[in-house]
């Protein structure tokens, strides 16, 4: 079914019926208190998107344990009863607006802005620098240490435990951060992963961590609780890096999650659009091959906000879904205004005068006479 596309068109993940294709991309908020549980604010801004009538909300990435998982201060997680807690209030208020919600499972890795010691594949130093907003500490980020093999399970147990608290409290799903240059994305990518192991070497062994962690989620939950991954291409410290051998390594990835059990494939490109991140060097579609080789439901992002290039992306059968990030800020209400042929809001950076916490932004919008739902 999810193969008729069109933007407003109803689509079935899994077993989870959504009123339509549009989905709120996971965004960073940073706007706990410092202990990682959400607040009654996060539960407006997350409503307001169901309220919008998104179909599908996919929450910013949470941290999956208090040993090495955390990237920034103030960002939630899902580690104790009192953050599960704080999430079942945004997993009701979302379902009573009539939308979906899937909670994003995200270890740091190296690109951690709030440990003083990371841990990665290998111990070689990120490129680029802290992103600015999201931590006092900037600068360089230091060399991490490498896992030995008990690191990496802990490190895989925190993903488990984290979903389970997830269908505790109600979320749709869980979706596995190996996108964006973070842990997963590092044993992924062949200038952060020099091992030797059976985690390093081939695109299979460096794509072993995010199949071991799907497979072991999937083992842990409901068949019927979706199991989603994001990958990409570029990185937060790297936007321009491309898969070296393209489709072929697009092959291997794909092929591994689908094996490992993945509900869908998220396929993300921050910051430069769609054609930037998503095509390899010869232009070919890496979301487009991901549909075919696997037949899961695939969500395309970057700059799809702009509903011609998102239906373009549906049509063009790159993808059954699209999730948007800064187009989703400006437009909480993005497919309400499709639905009512309203005018789409550009993104405007300055929501983030003030600072990138939802509290900065309710400030900005109130300060700019924005009318919200
Ligand atoms: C404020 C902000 C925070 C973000 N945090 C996350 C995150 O937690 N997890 C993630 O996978 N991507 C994150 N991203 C990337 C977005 O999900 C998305 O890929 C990016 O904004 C490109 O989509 P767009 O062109 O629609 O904005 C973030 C982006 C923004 C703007």
């Amino acid at each position: 079914m999810y193969r008729e596309c069109s933007i407003l068109e109803n689509v079935v993940v899994n077993q989870l019926h959504l009123n339509n294709r549009a989905v709120v991309a996971p965004m960073t908020r940073v706007s706990t208190r410092g202990d990682g549980v959400p607040t009654e604010q996060m539960e407006k801004y997350y409503r307001r998107y169901a309220e919008g009538g998104f179909g599908l909300t996919i929450t910013e990435g949470v941290y999956t344990d208090r040993t090495f998982a955390q990237a920034y201060p103030n960002q939630p997680g899902m580690t104790n009863a009192q953050q599960q807690k704080g999430w079942e209030a945004i997993v009701r208020a979302t379902h009573k607006a009539g939308g979906k919600i899937i909670l994003q499972l995200m270890h740091a890795g190296a690109l951690s802005q709030h440990l003083s010691h990371t841990r990665s594949a290998s111990s070689i130093q990120p490129l680029r620098g802290m992103l600015a907003g999201y931590s006092k500490k900037q600068g360089r980020f230091p060399a991490p240490q490498a896992m030995n093999l008990a690191e990496i399970d802990d490190a895989i147990k925190g993903f488990v435990d984290s979903a389970i608290r997830a269908e505790k409290a109600g979320f749709d799903g869980v979706e596995i951060h190996a996108a964006n240059g973070y842990l997963l994305d590092q044993f992924l990518t062949d200038y952060t992963n020099d091992r030797e192991d059976q985690y390093g070497g081939s695109v299979k062994n460096r794509c072993r961590l995010s199949a071991e962690v799907t497979a072991a989620i999937k083992s842990s939950v409901a068949s019927h609780f979706i199991v989603g991954v994001r990958v990409s291409q570029g990185k937060v410290n790297d936007f321009d890096y491309l898969w070296p051998n393209g489709l072929n390594d697009g092959e291997v990835i794909f092929d591994s999650l689908k094996n490992a059990g993945a509900d869908y494939i998220h396929f993300a490109s921050e910051g430069k659009g769609f054609d930037h991140g998503c095509l390899t060097r010869a232009g070919e579609s890496l979301p487009k091959l991901a549909r075919d080789l696997t037949g899961l439901p695939v969500i395309a992002n970057g700059g799809l906000d702009n509903p011609a290039e998102a239906n373009r992306i549906l049509t063009g059968s790159h993808a059954d879904l699209v999730a948007l990030g800064t187009g989703a800020l400006a437009n909480p209400d993005w497919p309400a205004r499709l639905k009512a042929n309203d005018d789409i809001a550009a993104f405007n950076p300055a929501m983030f005068t003030f600072g990138v916490t939802v509290e900065d932004q309710f400030t900005w919008e109130e300060e700019a006479g924005l009318v919200r739902l």
